[in-house]
């Protein structure tokens, strides 16, 4: 099953993808943890990409669309993938398109994570994620039974950089921007199915597996 979430910074995609990669036994592809890695390991595209991050603003489609055309072509995608984060323009959804097309193959779902904006700006304020395994919590909603150490795998939980309030103000207005447009380009294509992401996370995979019919 091939399944992109959409959303809003913030929403709750990746904590979403997450528990549907595990229940669905496909790969969780998150644009944006790929970046966090090439950036802690101090690569070429690390570099690049930070300096887009700090402010906000999205890397260019040239650095993104190449290296999730590759990942998808990876053995482990053969059963399906989970992309979060990507397209997020659209000419990142034309791309994908076009390397789907080219080995005949076509998106499933696409799954909007629908929560208001008051409800984001808590969110990230409050999101903690493991600086070993990425895994991501919520002091309030959804902390870390051992405080600020991974439930996981023991590493230690950081606040994101781009998580102070200017910085997802910014994120907020590029999302409307450039990202939102993408909701009608797969409505027409009738890809598109809502959850609501304003609940606790504990709903979160059975209405994510009603919303995909399995
Ligand atoms: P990325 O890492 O993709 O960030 P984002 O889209 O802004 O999404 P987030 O990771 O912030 O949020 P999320 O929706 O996954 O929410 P989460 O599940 O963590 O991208 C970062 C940057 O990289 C971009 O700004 C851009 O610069 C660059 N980038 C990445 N991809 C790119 C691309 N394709 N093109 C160009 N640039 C790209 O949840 C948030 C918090 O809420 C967590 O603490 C969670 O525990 C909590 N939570 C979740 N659900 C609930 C709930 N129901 N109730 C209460 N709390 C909840």
């Amino acid at each position: 099953m091939k399944v992109i979430m959409l959303g809003a910074p913030g929403a709750g995609k990746g904590t979403r993808a997450a528990l549907l990669s595990e229940k669905l036994s496909i790969p969780h592809i998150s644009t944006g943890d790929i970046f966090r890695a090439n950036i802690k390991n101090g690569t070429e595209l690390g570099k690049l990409a930070q300096s887009y991050m700090d402010k906000g603003e999205l890397v260019p489609d040239s650095l993104v669309c190449d290296l999730v055309v590759d990942r998808i072509q990876q053995p482990d995608c053969e059963n399906g993938f989970i992309l979060d984060g990507f397209p997020r323009t659209i000419p990142q959804a034309e791309a994908l398109k076009e390397a789907l097309d080219s080995i005949g193959e076509k998106l499933d779902h696409v799954i909007n994570v629908y929560a208001p904006d008051e409800h984001i700006v808590n969110r990230m304020s409050g999101r903690r994620s493991c600086s070993q395994c990425g895994a991501v919590f919520h002091v309030e909603f959804a902390p870390s039974s051992k405080g600020d150490i991974c439930d996981k795998c023991g590493g230690s939980l950081i606040q994101r950089d781009d998580d102070k309030p200017e910085t997802v103000k910014k994120r907020l207005e590029v999302y409307y921007e450039q990202t939102y447009p993408l909701l009608e380009y797969y409505e027409k294509q009738g890809l598109v199915k809502t959850v609501d992401a304003t609940g606790g996370v504990e709903t979160a995979l059975s209405d994510l597996l009603k919303a995909i019919g399995a």
